[in-house]
């Protein structure tokens, strides 16, 4: 499908009120000009939500949350940017045109609504047997499902056949070529198929829209695999997709955290016992995008594993994993079973309330973290320290400057007795930052366009992006050369979210940056056509950008000063400071030294 056309959106915001649109969600009162709420995207008493009806947008004096009708159904229904237009225009009974480009990466896209429809029959049809097998039906009440779980789940059955599916849904050529495309036939030779699924107890996987992408399966007795999952197809994909998020959204009016499992029985035995906000990654580890996702619906999640070696090791991958993508007032919190137990068990066990008071319990990332590390280094040695100081360097390299991080890093340095610069180097951290797990292609900090130029592209070419993240207003005083332009683009488009990039730059029209600007607005970049790598690559470049710049101002602060009353101005650890600084000297972020 092509890109959706900006002066569709344009028109479409232009067209929909977003006093309507919030107000059939969250019931506002008007209040003089404008109309008010309790924020339903943080918990308060007293309204500080606000919605504007002459400038058609929302903001919150409470949390910060603020946007367009778009980017309020984004938040709110927890949609992309192009569902959230779609979603929009459905309102509205406008059909959302497409414009006929074979863009970016110039892979026709295949049409995958059959594929959705094929996975959809199969997982009503899957449904239908549960309830005629009494053996499936007695499996799950054994492990103590109830049927009103199994159905909320869609749990379902599919039978001890070769041909179940092909027989239902395949008695056509394209009906075997679709059921073939969404992972549920195998061929075993040409024109000859099988049923990937025989006598297992089927997991719908959903996605966020609650569409069926795929499928896991477990065996009822004993036998292997144990666990069959869907294969990658065009509309599964394993390490972007949670089981159980959408049931949670669904069960949770307002979903304030997640916890991660292991096991699709683990997340079903959870609700079973009450506690709805469980989601599974699917048989893989949990990875950057799925924690990236899951933190833009909740500040919180809770990693819950096993308490064997297997389920230590998945703690400390989801914990390298978590690290880049921490920024402060985001929680990570880990949870371990006991030996032997998996939550499913435990919270049969146990039931509700002393399961969640272990959630409630559960050890913050920073504890877990040192203790990790001092279980595996001997830290009453000199070797030790440095051993450790070793292995936590690329650890801290990758987090976003934070608060976080500088108390994660303050900690370190009084355990092993260092001092903090030492731990923390401008170099290791360029060298590293690049490499966040969760980077879409492509890495912007490679050769090819520096991050400005991308972020002021991005917003020139899809200016909603803007409301993803606010930019802090120290950039408009930068004396980097193009910081100041981008804050200006940014704060044009939050002012006026329905504007075009056309629009901006004609708002630059008789200014001297108009060639850079219209040069970045025509800016390929690759995989952008796409609404979540954009907003991914827009999210993690801006903020890249942001900690870096935090760094080289204040590297200016300490250079004015130094210019003004020379060193002996400086407190001693201004002074350190102030030489890393230099000698690291990292100053990359010029706008036109990028110029080709
Ligand atoms: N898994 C898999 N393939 C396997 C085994 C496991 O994909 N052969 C994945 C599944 O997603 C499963 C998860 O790993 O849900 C956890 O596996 P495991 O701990 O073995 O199973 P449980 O969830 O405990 O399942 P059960 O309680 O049904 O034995
Ligand atoms: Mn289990």
């Amino acid at each position: 499908m092509g890109r959706i056309p900006q002066n569709f959106i344009d028109d479409l915001v232009a067209r929909a009120d977003i006093v309507e649109v919030i107000n059939a969600r969250v019931p506002l009162k008007k209040k003089g000009r404008e109309y008010s709420a309790c924020c339903p995207f943080h918990n308060e008493k007293t309204p500080s939500f606000t919605v504007s009806e002459t400038k058609q947008f929302y903001h919150c004096f409470g949390c910060g949350a603020h946007g367009t009708a778009i980017g309020f159904l984004m938040e709110y229904e927890h949609l992309d940017f192009v569902d959230a237009v779609e979603a929009l225009a459905a309102e509205y009974h406008i059909e959302v045109p497409r414009e006929e480009s074979p863009h970016a990466s110039g892979k026709p896209d295949i049409d995958k609504q059959p594929l959705y429809d094929v996975l959809e029959q199969a997982a009503v049809l899957y449904q239908q047997q549960l309830r005629t097998s009494d053996r499936a039906i007695g499996y799950l009440k054994q492990r103590g499902l109830s049927g009103e779980i199994a159905q909320r789940y869609r749990m379902g059955y599919a039978p001890d056949s070769w041909s179940f599916l092909a027989d239902s849904l395949g008695k056509t050529k394209t009906g075997i070529k679709h059921l073939l495309a969404a992972g549920l036939l195998i061929e075993k030779a040409p024109d000859r198929y099988y049923d990937r699924f025989r006598d297992r107890i089927m997991f719908p996987i959903l996605d966020q829209r609650g569409r069926v992408i795929g499928f896991g399966g477990r065996i009822l007795d004993q036998g292997e695999p144990k666990y069959l999952n869907s294969p990658e197809t065009a509309v599964f994909h394993k390490g972007l997709e949670l089981y159980g998020m959408y049931e949670a959204r669904l069960a949770v009016r307002q979903l304030e955290r997640i916890c991660i499992v292991e096991g699709y029985m683990d997340v079903v035995a959870l609700a079973q016992n009450g506690i709805e906000y469980a989601v599974a990654s699917l048989g893989t580890a949990t990875t950057g995008e799925q924690i990236q996702k899951t933190f833009r619906s909740v500040r919180e999640i809770i990693f819950c594993y096993d308490g064997d070696n297997a389920g230590r090791k998945a703690a400390w991958r989801a914990l390298e994993n978590t690290l880049p993508i921490l920024r402060d007032g985001m929680i990570a919190r880990f949870l371990l079973m006991p030996e032997g137990e998996d939550p499913d068990t435990l919270v049969r066990k146990e039931g509700n309330d002393r399961f969640e008071q272990r959630l409630e319990n559960a050890t913050p990332l920073s504890d877990f973290l040192f203790e990790h590390l001092q279980q595996e280094y001997d830290i009453t040695s000199s070797e030790g320290k440095a051993s450790l100081a070793e292995r936590a360097r690329p650890l801290f390299a990758k987090m976003p400057n934070s608060i976080l991080r500088e108390l994660l890093l303050n900690k370190l340095a009084r355990l092993i007795d260092i001092d903090v610069q030492r731990l923390d180097t401008p170099t290791s951290r360029i060298s590293h930052t690049s490499r966040s797990a969760a980077s879409p292609q492509p890495d912007t900090t490679q050769k090819g366009p520096g991050e400005l130029r991308v972020c002021i592209a991005l917003l020139l070419q899809h200016p909603p992006l803007a409301t993803l993240l606010e930019l802090p207003a120290e950039f408009r005083e930068s004396e980097i050369n193009g910081v100041p332009l981008l804050f200006d683009i940014y704060r044009t488009i939050i002012d006026k979210p329905t504007i075009s990039g056309q629009a901006i730059l004609e708002r630059w029209r008789d200014k001297k940056e108009l060639p850079i600007l219209e040069k970045l607005s025509f800016l390929d970049i690759p995989g952008t056509g796409k609404s979540d790598i954009r907003e991914q690559l827009y999210f993690e470049t801006t903020s890249r950008l942001i900690s870096r710049l935090r760094y080289e101002t204040k590297y200016e602060i300490l250079q004015a000063k130094v210019e003004a009353g020379g060193m002996n101005v400086l407190s001693k650890e201004e002074l350190e400071e102030y030489r890393e600084l230099v000698s690291g000297n990292r100053r990359t972020t010029h706008v036109d030294s990028e110029q080709g």
